[in-house]
């Protein structure tokens, strides 16, 4: 009973890029968003609104916002971890904007400075504003299987984490397996341990590939009936307060599974391969995604 259709998420220009060292130009930003809205993306994570002390490379946030041409039919979604973050994004106009916890205290504190509670009193008015705005909004739970600091995740930390987004009206959430270090049985027990709060629909699954396991859990979430997925054109990214892990896991390998079972994505693989260069070439590395370098090669 696998998804016959599947809404793939590309964070590749947040989640991707947050981490790079070298400044990459708002421009080029601007550029890789509207390559991957050309190549059939209905959701992309463009930015986030952090203090730029803590994340420089999303400084230009609103220049990135302001400089894109919307296409009709897409949502664009950012990160807001506190007011602040989401006043200044109000006036960039998100469809989406995206409070994220932790299933881990350790990451919540190095990633938020924060805890877990102190995190969610933060995200409530957020949740609240965004609502009465119309802007719909996402809870991304980091850490659901395994933490940098804290070493494995229990199951019970997820079920948490994830009636804490519910109660404070978070619409849908991302079990994420921010250091990829899950397999299939331990993320299916992460999104088991959500369902109690979120139903399917309303789980996107987000998996990092430091393991070389995340087609094999994503094929996994599928078998629960997910079918929301987050991945990164060119395999881009790694977390700053996540130290080793490697980028999402690829949307090129996503894409290139899904087609493979017959399951519509709206996606031209090829667009979405050139858009995967693009970004790759500007960062002055090959794309990482075996989908990507063997079409590349071909
Ligand atoms: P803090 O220091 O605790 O906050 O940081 P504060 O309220 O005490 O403020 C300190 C300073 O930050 C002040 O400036 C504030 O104005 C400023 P100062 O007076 O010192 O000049 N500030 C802000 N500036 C811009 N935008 C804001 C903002 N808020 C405060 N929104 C804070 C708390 C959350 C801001 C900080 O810890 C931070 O920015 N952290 C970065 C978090 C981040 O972006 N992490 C990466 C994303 S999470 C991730 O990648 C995992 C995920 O993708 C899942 C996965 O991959 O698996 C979601
Ligand atoms: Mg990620």
């Amino acid at each position: 009973n696998i998804p016959t259709r599947v809404k793939l998420i590309d964070v590749g220009p947040r989640d991707g890029l947050q981490n790079e060292k070298q400044p990459v130009p708002a421009a080029v930003k601007i550029e890789l968003v509207h390559r991957l809205q050309a190549a059939g993306l209905k959701e992309i994570e463009v930015t986030s609104y952090v203090s730029p002390k803590w994340v420089p490379q999303m400084a230009d946030n609103h220049e990135v916002m302001a400089g894109m041409t919307r296409q009709p039919g897409v949502r664009y979604s950012v990160l807001t971890p506190n007011m602040k973050g989401f006043e200044a994004a109000l006036l960039d106009q998100p469809d989406e904007v995206v409070v994220f916890g932790a299933a881990s205290e350790a990451f919540s504190q190095k990633n938020i400075n924060c805890s877990i509670a102190e995190s969610i009193e933060r995200f409530a008015p957020v949740v609240q504003a965004a609502l009465a705005a119309g802007i719909a909004v996402r809870g991304a739970m980091s850490c659901t299987v395994g933490c940098p600091y804290e070493g494995e995740v229990a199951p019970e930390r997820v079920t948490m984490l994830a009636r804490l987004m519910k109660g404070i009206g978070v619409q849908r959430v991302d079990v994420a397996d921010t250091i990829g270090v899950g397999t299939p049985l331990k993320v299916q027990r992460a999104i088991e341990a959500t369902l109690p709060h979120f139903d399917i629909d309303h789980i996107c699954g987000h998996f990092h590939d430091t393991y070389g396991q995340a087609l094999s859990n994503t094929y996994a979430a599928l078998q629960m009936g997910v079918w929301n997925f987050q991945s990164s054109v060119a395999g881009l990214g790694g977390c700053p307060y996540a130290k080793g892990a490697t980028g999402n896991v690829s949307t090129e390998d996503v894409v290139y599974l899904l087609q493979g079972l017959d399951i519509d994505t709206g996606i031209d693989l090829d667009a979405l391969v050139d858009a995967g260069a693009f970004i790759s070439s500007a960062l002055g590395r090959k794309p990482n995604s075996r989908v990507a370098t063997a079409l590349l090669n071909k």
